[in-house]
């Protein structure tokens, strides 16, 4: 893909690059590719998991470890960030985890406990973040943040369980900031991505039957990580300037299908014979 000099001159924060697999992996290639300097963050225990600090040599970018369900953690990046960046034009979240789902606790005994740190690491730091770049004052006018979301917030998949739930706070907490984030000239917006083989993606049993369900049902079959990437850089960029509070979809069509044919022939045949 050539550059298109997108996000050029811009400085940011991306976190949740886990390792090459993650969606915020491709997004941090391709918002080098338009330009962007940014720094790179993910929690503390990320650090022995994961492969960070490869993307970060490749990028030439500094990595803030942070706990994103941490007050402090979240308060000293956006002070070491703005020290290192001065003010910054974007912010991506793309941080998830479904602790009953990874646990194969299944949804009809869900652990409170767990569930309530699902919705904090998933959607609720999505919240702490926001409120944190605002009260450092890290953010600039005209900035984009963005998150990463699942149509499971919206319509019921079966082994997405507690993560649905998330997402749906997820999207909600981008309305709502982003009708307060309006004054501050800042644009807030989620990308519903297809499914996705991440290690959060992989986390869920059944992943492989959503991804290949998706896969037949999207006219243009499952939007990749890479593609993601390429999408999430126009909505980080002033190209989008006007688009705000949104949950747009990257999803290959699957949000405007009904039923494919190749869903509807094996019945027909079935109920034929
Ligand atoms: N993979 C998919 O199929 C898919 C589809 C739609 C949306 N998403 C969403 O995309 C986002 C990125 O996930 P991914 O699929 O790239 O998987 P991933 O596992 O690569 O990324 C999830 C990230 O969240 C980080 N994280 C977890 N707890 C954290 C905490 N307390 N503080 C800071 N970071 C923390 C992890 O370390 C990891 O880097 C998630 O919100 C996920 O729900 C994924």
């Amino acid at each position: 893909m050539n550059s298109y000099g997108l996000l050029a001159g811009k400085t940011g924060v991306i976190f949740g690059a886990l390792n090459e697999s993650s969606i915020a992996w491709a997004i941090a290639e391709a918002a080098l590719r338009e330009g962007a300097r940014f720094a790179l963050s993910n929690a503390p225990v990320a650090r022995r998991l994961g492969s960070l600090d490869k993307l970060a040599e490749a990028s030439g970018s500094p990595v803030i470890w942070a706990d994103a369900t941490k007050d402090g953690d979240l308060q000293t990046l956006f002070e070491q960030v703005k020290m290192h960046y001065g003010q910054i034009d974007f912010i991506v979240h793309a941080i998830g985890m479904g602790v009953n789902v990874r646990k194969r606790v299944p949804y009809e005994k869900l652990n409170y406990d767990w569930y309530a740190k699902t919705l904090d690491i998933s959607a609720v730091s999505l919240h702490r973040i926001v409120h944190h770049s605002l009260e450092t004052g890290a953010m600039r006018h005209g900035g984009s943040i963005l998150t990463i979301t699942y149509i499971g917030a919206q319509r019921s998949f079966s082994h997405y369980s507690e993560m649905g739930d998330a997402k749906a706070l997820l999207e909600s907490i981008v309305r709502t900031w982003g009708s307060r984030l309006g004054k501050y000239g800042i644009r807030i917006n989620a990308i519903s991505q297809s499914p996705t083989r991440t290690t959060a993606g992989q986390g869920i049993s059944g992943f492989d039957a959503m991804y290949e369900f998706g896969n037949q049902m999207s006219p243009l079959g499952n939007a990749d990580a890479a593609s993601c990437g390429d999408y999430a850089v126009t909505l980080l960029s002033d190209l989008t300037r006007m688009v705000t509070m949104q949950t747009l979809y990257h999803d290959g069509g699957f949000s405007s299908m009904g039923i494919a044919s190749e869903f509807v022939q094996p019945l027909m045949e079935k109920l034929k014979g």
